[in-house]
């Protein structure tokens, strides 16, 4: 297909997106993982073009950070006022040094949901009918604010494109309009640009007058209707952004459950673009999955999980459960209510459950954390138990140390481990330890106060309370009765 590779594919993204009411420029928000004009790069860029380059203007800045930081090869023209779509490329072609020889398509920074796949097919048509431009066309439910495709009769040749506020009540009946995206001629593009006026409604430089001016010079201009119209709807508002989001992830789940990943509920699943999954992988109601995301063979996850940066070995069970870069490995068990934050690391088979928050902690094969625990910058060895409300006490107020414990240790309910310290393999603690010393493989350390009981305190201390009645009941009863 190099015959079709573009020599410039320009993204339009210098307007303000008033509608969004919002301190992000517009196309910064983000659907699935990635911002707008990510979605719309990540499309363009399957076109393979020459130059990739983006219009900025309005909080530019932000806009161009942005774009350095997703993408690196993306060359950025400003348009330091917003006075048209045809100014706009015109401040491209500019950047790229004025004659552009090939193709050149341009894209709004504004349609997440534009496939590569469609922008492909339409820089095919525009080379394979030798076109001097090619407008990307939609039928559309609703074209209320959007260009008009004026036709040579009911299916005929493209003449103009004529914007809503510019046209006329019979032009406003068309359903057929501009999606935004075109291929152009290069050349022709830069020298139509030229002729481009600003006697319109919005006295602004329009590039959907090239269409006409092209035209009228004898030039082929063309039009290619997109398959399914809700790839080019633009986003204005956060309604549209949610309506958007919605049909993106529906999109991704689609892929997934047809790959063989069971969703019991893609209502409330939510998935980013560049998540993961291995075949038979289980997904429950209420699961947001993040960023690299991956859930392995027969990863079973949720309900109510939200996983950002986080690999599910197989088989692994995960329920109602809060990660971030964390990795959970093959037949582990996770939650429920378990709190994974980065640098968890948890081995084959090892269980980290119920009220269990996890920090740099590698935990390994077989390692059982079951309740209520806090175990920060640790490393634990197989087959261990760590006893119910234990706190790995990693930080002293300025710095954070580290707990070492071994191998097949069994430690006792309600441990302190007061870093750094490390317990050797085989060891044992008692259960109430606050442990501030090594202990040597094998030992069994106990670091608590002695229990002392004061024998009458309550008939003394407190006469005729239903405490002393009780015990005085209990002290003529023999034992064992009750
Ligand atoms: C534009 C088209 C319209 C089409 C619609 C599709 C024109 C004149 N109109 O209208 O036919 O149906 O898109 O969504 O082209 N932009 C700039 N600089 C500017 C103006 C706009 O970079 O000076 C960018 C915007 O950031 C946006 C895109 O161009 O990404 C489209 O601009 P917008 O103002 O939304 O155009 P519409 O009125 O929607
Ligand atoms: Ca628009």
């Amino acid at each position: 297909m190099s015959s079709s590779r573009p020599a410039a594919v320009v993204v339009l993204a210098a307007g303000e997106g008033t509608r969004m009411k919002s301190a992000t420029p517009k196309v910064l928000h983000d659907i699935c993982g990635r911002s707008l004009v990510g979605h719309v790069l990540a499309a363009a860029s399957e076109l393979d073009p020459e130059n990739l380059i983006v219009v900025v203007g309005h909080a530019r800045e932000k806009v161009v950070g942005h774009l350095a930081e997703i993408d690196p090869d993306v060359r950025t023209a400003v348009q330091a006022e917003q006075n048209g779509t045809g100014h706009a490329v015109r401040m491209a072609l500019e950047e790229l040094g004025g004659d552009v020889d090939g193709t050149v398509v341009v894209v709004c920074g504004d349609t997440p949901l534009l496939s590569g796949e469609t922008l492909l097919t339409l820089a095919s048509a525009h080379s394979a009918d030798g076109n001097a431009v090619t407008v990307l066309t939609a039928e559309v439910p609703d074209a209320t604010g959007y260009g008009r495709i004026v036709r040579d009769g009911a299916g005929g040749a493209v003449t103009a494109i004529v914007e809503h506020k510019d046209a006329s009540d019979s032009q406003r009946a068309i359903r057929e309009i501009n999606s935004g995206v075109f291929a152009f001629d290069g050349r022709l593009l830069a020298d139509a640009l030229g002729k481009v006026r600003t006697d319109n409604s919005q006295g602004e430089e329009y590039l959907t007058d090239v269409l006409g001016i092209l035209r009228e010079a004898g030039h082929r201009v063309g039009a290619a209707v997109a398959a399914d119209h809700r790839e080019i709807a633009g986003i204005n508002n956060r309604v549209q952004l949610a309506e958007a989001r919605r049909i993106l992830n529906d999109r991704l789940l689609t892929e997934a459950m047809l790959a063989g990943v069971s969703v019991l509920d893609p209502a409330t699943t939510w998935v980013d673009v560049t998540v993961t999954f291995e075949q038979d992988a289980i997904v429950h109601p209420g699961t947001q999955l993040q960023g690299a995301t991956h859930l392995a063979e027969g990863a079973e996850v949720g309900p109510n999980c939200r996983l950002k940066d986080t690999r599910v070995g197989a088989g692994a069970r995960v329920d109602n459960t809060v990660a971030d870069t964390a990795e959970v490995g093959p037949q582990a068990k996770v939650g429920p209510f378990a709190y994974l934050r980065p640098g968890t690391r948890i081995g084959l088979k090892a269980k980290v459950g119920t009220y269990v928050e996890t920090k740099n902690a590698t935990i390994g094969e077989g390692t059982k954390i079951p309740h209520l625990s806090y175990v920060g910058d640790a490393t634990i060895g197989e087959y261990s138990n760590i006893g119910a409300a234990s706190v790995f006490v990693n930080y002293d107020g300025q710095d954070k140390h580290h707990t070492t414990i071994g191998s097949h240790c069994r430690t006792g309910s309600d441990n302190m481990f007061v870093a750094p310290v490390t317990i050797g393999d085989g060891a044992y603690t008692a259960a109430g330890s606050v442990i501030t010393k090594d202990v040597p493989p094998g030992s069994l350390a106990v670091a608590r106060g002695q229990q002392r009981n004061i024998e009458g305190w309550v008939a003394r201390k407190r006469p005729g309370s239903a405490a002393a009645k009780a015990a005085e009941t209990a002290s003529r009863e023999p034992e064992g009765e009750g």
